[in-house]
């Protein structure tokens, strides 16, 4: 049996531009995993939000395309809690390159949505040092954008 603590695992995904309108197809994988959502919002990001957000990447070489992509329309970031919800989620969402994904289960998010290396259509954090990070990101804890934030009180 899994402990609660477990069972409460947070990570955060996003829903990157292009994919946004799949958001309905998303949410019906999220549901039939088992996982919840616990908090969600759209969100146009600037250049330097997005900088700060893919941080650990800057010196990578596709930094300021992907920056251009994460740009390009409004994101949907959501708090995903459930058992191994940072395992489960990044199971679901599948490589990060669509044509691996393909070629590895075409039902994966990447697989179905995915279009090239960059424009990979969702985000998954990849440990729970970045989902904290992340998560914290969208919905801070503390300060003024609280108040924006719709949140499931009794799931938190
Ligand atoms: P990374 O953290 O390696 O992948 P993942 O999203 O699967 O954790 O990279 C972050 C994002 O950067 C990735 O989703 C898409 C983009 N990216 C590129 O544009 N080109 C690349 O060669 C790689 C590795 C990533
Ligand atoms: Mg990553």
């Amino acid at each position: 049996a899994r402990s609660l603590g477990d069972k409460k695992e947070k990570t955060l995904a996003m829903i990157k531009p292009d994919a946004v309108d799949k958001m309905g197809m998303i949410l019906d994988m999220i549901s039939h995993k088992g996982l919840l959502v616990t908090k969600a919002k759209m969100v146009l990001l600037s250049r330097a939000e997005a900088a700060q957000f893919y941080i650990e990447h800057q010196s990578k070489p596709f930094f300021n395309g992907l920056l251009d992509y994460v740009t390009s329309g409004p994101v949907v970031a959501m708090e995903i809690m459930g058992g191994n919800a940072i395992g489960v989620w990044r199971e679901l969402i599948g490589p990060t390159n669509p044509s691996d994904a393909r070629s590895q289960n075409s039902q994966s998010l990447r697989a179905k949505f995915g279009t090239d290396n960059t424009r990979n259509a969702v985000h998954g954090s990849d440990s729970k040092e970045s989902a904290t990070r992340e998560t914290e990101f969208f919905f801070p804890s503390a300060g003024p954008s609280r108040a924006n934030t719709a949140q499931f009180t009794n799931c938190t």
